[in-house]
């Protein structure tokens, strides 16, 4: 028996945010980490999905290639057989299944799609892209295609999830057993002990999540900041008037979330820190820790960046691309004399 396969794709540009990495990155990378070996790890750049929205092609080469470079730099191991790290465009397969179940997908359940409402919502009518609108069936193919049971995405992604289940049960009730269905997605909350994660807020607002849509980047940490002007947005983080370090997101919610950061950087249980530091009166001696943990961190992050192996990188996803193809094209070959076409 092959093992199970969980699967997922990589998103990254080059303003991650502190949220990002601690939401988002280091939790798939742990998980990567304590499930391979039990299970067959997929995590693949979604380089075609990148450019269904307009973005600058000079840049999209480098900008790819960085996005692994930050994964690496995170921790993703490289030397590890069960974990794979693929680029999409490099396992035709992709293309070729999306083409194919384009043709069992309904126009009115894509027009459904929540993520493509919004998103063409923001661009002008002859900027949306087929690309756009396309976006979930290439999706599908990405997890299909590999028979992957454990899909972990974000809550905006969970439409597109279904919908692949949806096309995988579809084609199976008419050909045969094509595609492993990949589990419901509460089902998948519950493999992944989804909630632990934790949201770091904005700096200046700690009411909101820290995005990196806001406007003025002051009450945000992005991991290419000039690490001196991160000790300076820690400084300047909004507090309250209460004279007293305090755990209460309520009350206390800037507070609150500095405390919750210091226990990220440090990879240590909140609880501890909340221990170190409650009852603190002066506010600036509390956050010049943070400031400086976090001037600390970003400097050890970007070192780690640019010190990545890029042999080994490109080493690896050659590997993962071959021997991803092998596996993708066994299953695009039956769906292929399923319809007809070998
Ligand atoms: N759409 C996903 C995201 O925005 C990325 C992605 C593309 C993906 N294909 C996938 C995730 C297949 C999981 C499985 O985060």
């Amino acid at each position: 028996m092959s093992k199970q396969v969980i699967l997922t794709g990589l998103r990254a540009n080059n303003d991650l945010t502190l949220g990002n990495y601690f939401g988002a990155m280091r939790p798939i990378i742990d998980m990567a980490k304590t499930k391979a070996g039990e299970f067959q790890v997929n995590m693949f750049i979604p380089d075609l999905h990148s450019f269904t929205t307009p973005v600058d092609h000079a840049k999209l080469q480098e900008q790819i290639l960085h996005n692994a470079v930050l994964f690496a730099a995170a921790g993703l191991p490289l030397d590890n057989p069960d974990i794979h790290l693929y680029r999409q465009s490099y396992v035709s397969a992709h293309s070729e299944a999306t083409i194919i179940l384009n043709n069992f997908v309904g126009m009115g359940e894509m027009e459904r799609m929540t993520q493509y409402k919004d998103k063409s919502s923001k661009l002008d009518t002859e900027r949306i892209s087929v690309g756009l609108f396309d976006y979930p069936v290439l999706m599908a193919a990405d997890i299909l295609l590999y028979g992957a049971t454990y899909v972990p995405v974000g809550d905006d992604q969970t439409q597109h999830l279904e919908i692949t289940r949806d096309i995988a049960e579809r084609i199976n009730s008419r050909f045969g057993d094509i595609f492993t269905i990949p589990v419901a997605v509460k089902d998948q909350h519950e493999f992944f002990n989804k909630d632990q994660g934790l949201r770091i807020m904005d700096l200046q607002d700690p009411t909101k999540k820290m995005s990196k849509s806001d406007d003025s980047g002051k009450g945000v940490i992005f991991l290419g900041d000039n690490p001196e002007e991160s000790y300076k947005k820690v400084m300047s983080a909004t507090t309250d008037d209460k004279a007293s370090v305090n755990y209460d997101r309520e009350n206390q919610p800037g507070i609150t979330n500095l405390l919750d950061i210091l226990a990220l950087l440090r990879g240590a249980d909140v609880e501890e820190v909340i221990r170190e530091f409650t009852g603190v009166e002066r506010y600036g001696d509390f956050k010049k820790v943070v400031a400086s943990e976090m001037r600390d961190f970003l400097m050890d992050f970007q070192a780690r960046v640019d010190n990545v192996d890029m042999g080994a990188l490109e080493t690896k996803m050659v590997e993962s691309e071959v021997a991803m193809s092998k596996q993708a094209n066994e299953t695009l070959v039956r769906l292929q004399k399923a319809v007809g076409l070998r």
